[in-house]
């Protein structure tokens, strides 16, 4: 079996992609292959920042990797916070960052949103792409415990519920990261048929 490096230390997120991969292929973080660096992350798009984590993790490592990046682009807002999602108003705290959204939209009838999340996957020094995304408005208040980030305020489209007001399975069934990964594990499952 071969491993391959999902350039991340987000235990929930690897549980994810792991569990979808199945044991085809066994995944490991950067704190599993010593990496403790602040990896750079200063694309002007997810591309460019996903991009950049993987070819840090081949240059540094010398092996098979992938890494992720996504984020809120809310139309109203020329596409902000898209690449400064984690940070959108100077802080990590995702309450500010969510709070800032719904100032900035606050009469504003146009409240389309998607998030985006693409990967890029190093496999035998090829790098490929894989793009997920959900579309969606933002709510005039937030609504729901449950997930991260923006999800208090994402209604996807075609249901009169937010992200943070359902069950894990059910986001990952629709979400942007969801889809995206579920691309990458059938992309990795022909390969490994190979
Ligand atoms: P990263 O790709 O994990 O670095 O995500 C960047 C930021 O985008 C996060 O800190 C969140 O603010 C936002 N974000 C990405 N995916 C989601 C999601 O599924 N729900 C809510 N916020 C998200």
């Amino acid at each position: 079996m071969s491993p391959l490096i999902f350039a991340t230390n987000n235990k929930h997120k690897l549980e994810e992609v792991q569990a979808l991969l199945g044991n085809r292929f066994k995944l490991k973080t950067l704190e599993e292959i010593g990496c403790f660096d602040d990896i750079p992350e200063t694309g002007h798009t997810f591309t460019e920042n996903a991009s950049q984590k993987s070819h840090y993790i081949l240059e540094h490592f010398h092996m098979d990797c992938f890494a992720d990046d996504s984020g809120l682009e809310v139309d109203e807002l020329n596409g902000e916070p898209g690449v400064y999602s984690a940070r959108y108003s100077g802080s990590r705290d995702p309450e500010t960052n969510l709070r800032l959204v719904l100032e900035k939209l606050e009469g504003k009838t146009n409240r389309k949103a998607r998030f985006r999340c693409v990967i890029s996957l190093i496999l035998a020094g090829k790098e490929h792409f894989f793009e997920g995304t959900v579309e969606g408005t933002i709510t005039n208040e937030r609504s729901g415990s449950a997930g991260f980030g923006y999800d208090p305020i994402f209604m996807p489209d075609g249901y009169s519920i937010t992200f943070a007001d359902m069950a894990p399975d059910e986001k990952n069934a629709i979400s942007h990261r969801g889809k995206a990964i579920a691309k990458l594990a059938e992309f990795l499952g022909k390969a490994n048929d190979k």
